[in-house]
């Protein structure tokens, strides 16, 4: 009798454990785990181009720490604000469902850090793998506070490819002698273009090609035959940037943290806020040779430009620690690869075509087949007027440079944006009626019209709920037709279509690509183009959407959606963390 129940009980914890493992525990795998990360904001000496300068950096790393996380995961950061100025961090790229509070642009869902506080991003990585980055959201801070996001796919989720032999991440910054922020505040005093940089960087590095810089050069060390899968991310202030390798071919199979159809290429394009990842192959035997790798500007405006290149090596390892090839590198050739021309805006066009959507059963390409509303904005450049008793640097001594979004130049108000919609105190702080489409319509890619004035304002467009969004990008030519990398916080949209000259609402929607359109954060606005992009305003909050060129933010070629609460508790924004920074 007792042996018989102890038997029976034996039986039935098996039977438990049998059911736990069929039930609880793949659950569990995919629930995801928690990772904490400290960010110390602090000053830190560098030297490049022997100029050795203190900059703003977390931990004291530049570039700044990876995160690393696979999708599903819970992040958080703890970030201690340890300088003068007022920092936030924004986790570019992340979609922040109902965690608004940790998206991060300065006065637009948080007032700024400041000096000795701190504040606790938390956020969890929902259907994204890839690579995306973080940087600070305020002033021109993340020209030196930056670093790659990792996301690798679920515990046991493999790659739609071949799995490589080692991820490495390469992350392109922009380097002034100079301080970042003394070059945008003279520029936004005087009304003139900001002074260019001095170089641009791999993962912190100018390389061979800059005086003084040969000892700070990126070196690729790979095996004959191996696969790597090379994590790109521009976090470049204002230049988007061609890159490519010597006498290899890249494949492209991720753009911001989303898989693409592979396509092979030799040189890639990359804008400001864009990430990528591209397999490459390393050639099955040693080369005997050494190939830079390389990254210049695609650069379309009419202002200067910092045209320089930077460089890295890719060596092979030799076949042998005793082969006489191993003794040193320096004697193999080294082969340099073409990049396009400066101002190759065919490429740029002809390289954002071969993006497209995986769109299969596993990863559905899930594009809004109808509208709820269309908007139509014009992106580009125009004056403000200069100050009285001042002399402007603008494009006239009586103007200064000025960027919009409908002929609006956006002001960022002094406190958060999402705490006044939040708290239902928007009076004072920013207004509903951001215009749908252009106030005054113009030929946007013709002769420009001679009133170039912008209006200034803080302006919104409020979304309902799960609205279906098509909204159309248009590069205008006032003070001359530029790229536009436009990003959208908080949302990945679908590019259904892009065109040079004036968007025509009747000839160019019955070609946009509902089927496997690209999904992103970042488009290039081609110059004197349009894009048509699509998103469901699934995520309740504030988004910041605006130009990745800091200079046109700063200028203020940016704007917000307030997207509303939903009925269901998952359709809403929670209210704030308790140690939310106050203004
Ligand atoms: Cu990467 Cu609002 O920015």
């Amino acid at each position: 009798m007792g042996a018989s129940l102890l038997q029976s009980t034996a039986m039935l914890r098996f039977l438990f454990l049998v059911l736990n493992t069929l039930l609880v525990v793949p659950e569990l795998a995919s629930a995801g785990i928690t990772r904490h990360y400290k960010f110390n904001i602090k000053l830190h000496s560098v030297t490049r181009l022997c100029h050795t300068k203190s900059i703003v950096s977390v931990n004291g790393q530049f570039p700044g720490p990876r995160i690393i996380a696979r999708e599903g995961d819970r992040v958080v950061v703890t970030v201690v604000n340890n300088v003068q100025n007022n920092v936030t961090i924004h986790w570019h790229g992340i979609r922040q469902l109902q965690s608004g509070w940790a998206d991060g642009p300065a006065y637009v869902t948080q007032c700024p850090i400041q000096t000795g506080q701190s504040y606790v991003y938390n956020f969890t990585i929902t259907g994204q793998r890839g690579t995306l980055f973080w940087h600070a959201h305020i002033s021109w801070l993340r020209s030196t506070v930056y670093g790659p996001i990792i996301i690798l796919p679920k515990k046991n989720v493999p790659y739609p490819f071949a799995k490589p032999y080692k991820e490495v991440p390469i992350i392109f910054g922009e380097w002034w002698n100079a301080d970042p922020e003394a070059v945008i505040t003279q520029a936004l005093q005087n009304g003139g273009g900001p002074n260019v940089s001095d170089a641009y960087t791999i993962n912190g590095l100018p390389g061979p090609l800059y005086n003084c810089s040969a000892q700070d050069t990126f070196k690729l060390k790979v095996k004959p035959g191996k696969t790597y899968l090379l994590r790109l991310i521009n976090a470049a202030l204002n230049d988007e940037l061609f890159f490519s390798i010597a006498n290899h071919t890249l494949t492209v199979v991720d753009v911001d943290a989303i898989y693409v159809k592979p396509f092979k290429t030799d040189t890639i394009l990359i804008t400001p806020g864009q990430t990528t990842n591209l397999l490459l192959k390393a050639k099955p035997h040693f080369p005997n040779a050494t190939f830079l790798m390389a990254a210049r500007p695609y650069a379309t405006g009419r202002g200067t430009f910092d045209n320089s290149t930077v460089a890295g090596l890719l060596h092979y390892e030799p076949p042998s620690k005793s082969s006489p090839s191993a003794s040193s590198f320096k004697n193999l050739p080294v082969f340099k690869p073409t990049l396009p021309p400066l101002n190759d805006t065919s490429f740029a066009a002809n390289f954002t075509r071969k993006l497209r959507s995986l769109a299969n059963s596993e990863f559905p390409a899930n594009v809004p087949k109808k509208v709820d509303k269309r908007f139509f904005f014009t992106v580009g450049l125009g004056t403000n007027p200069c100050p009285q008793n001042q002399t402007c640097q603008g494009p006239s001594n009586n103007t200064k440079f000025s960027a919009s979004v409908n002929n609006v130049s956006f002001v960022l108000p002094t406190t958060a944006i999402l705490q006044a919609h939040f708290f239902q105190q928007s009076k004072g702080v920013y207004t509903t009626d951001f215009p749908t489409t252009p106030t005054f319509p113009f030929n946007y890619t013709g002769t420009p019209p001679n009133n170039t004035m912008v209006s200034n304002g803080t302006k919104v467009v409020v979304l309902p709920f799960n609205t279906s969004v098509e909204l159309v990008l248009q590069d205008t030519s006032i003070l001359g037709i530029e790229s536009h990398p436009l990003h959208l916080h908080g949302f990945n949209f679908f590019l259904v279509g892009q065109g040079f000259g004036n968007f025509d609402s009747k000839k160019d929607p019955p070609k946009f690509n509902l089927v496997d359109p690209v999904e992103r954060n970042t488009v290039g606005v081609p110059s004197g183009g349009w894009v048509a992009i699509r998103f469901f305003a699934d995520n309740p909050g504030v988004w910041f959407m605006h130009c990745h060129l800091e200079v046109h933010t700063s200028w203020g070629l940016k704007m917000a959606w307030i997207v509303t609460d939903g009925k269901l508790p998952n359709q809403k924004l929670p209210p704030p963390p308790s140690d939310l920074p106050q203004c």
